[in-house]
């Protein structure tokens, strides 16, 4: 598996100081709120699991999945939930746990959707940002760290499914692409 790594952009060192850090500054600005924090599956698992027991004050959880509705082509920006929430949001201050921000497409769905059943606020806290793939104004309130445009995975990030359990972040080698059936 670690064959395939073309390069590692951040290693579990660098993860580990930047969501320590994040956790702090979400822990003072939530203190007196009622924080819901919503972790999208399945690629943020592991970067929630690290970010909430850096989280000092109190808060609950819940995982919501959103799907593309056209197959795969996710330019379409039309999710269908998989799985919805269990909690209701009402009264409570909602922070979305996300892996990326990419196009912004799936975070701008989910914001829409969330919005509607009125919390007390929403906010947006991303592992990743690439910026320079953006195609929708959408800006992420809290985000630990910024990526150029390369397909990466591990820390719950995959390629086809595979490579979520690595520790670290890295570049995918392309000959892993090109030799993959689909
Ligand atoms: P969006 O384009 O901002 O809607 O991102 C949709 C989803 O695509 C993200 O939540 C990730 O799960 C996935 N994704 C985007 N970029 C990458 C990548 O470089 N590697 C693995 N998954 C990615
Ligand atoms: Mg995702």
């Amino acid at each position: 598996m670690v064959n395939d790594i073309k390069k590692i952009l951040f290693d579990e060192k660098i993860l580990s100081q930047s969501i320590k850090k994040l956790g702090k500054k979400i822990s003072e600005d939530y203190k007196d709120k009622n924080l819901l924090m919503i972790s999208i599956l399945k690629g943020s698992i592991v970067f929630m699991s690290d970010l909430m027991r850096s989280i000092t004050t109190h808060c609950i959880i819940d995982f919501m999945c959103a799907s593309s509705y056209d197959g795969g082509c996710k330019t379409k920006g039309v999710i269908k939930i998989v799985k919805d929430l269990d909690i209701s949001v009402c009264n409570h201050d909602l922070l979305i746990v996300e892996d990326i921000l990419d196009s912004g497409l799936t975070l701008q769905s989910i914001m829409n959707l969330l919005k509607n059943r009125n919390p007390k606020s929403i906010k947006i806290c991303t592992l990743l940002d690439k910026p320079t793939k953006r195609q929708v104004d959408i800006i992420p309130d809290y985000r630990c760290l910024e990526v150029p445009d390369e397909f990466i995975v591990g820390y719950g990030f995959d390629y086809q499914e595979r490579y979520r359990n690595l520790p670290f972040i890295g570049v995918l080698k392309q000959s892993v692409y090109e030799n993959s059936a689909s």
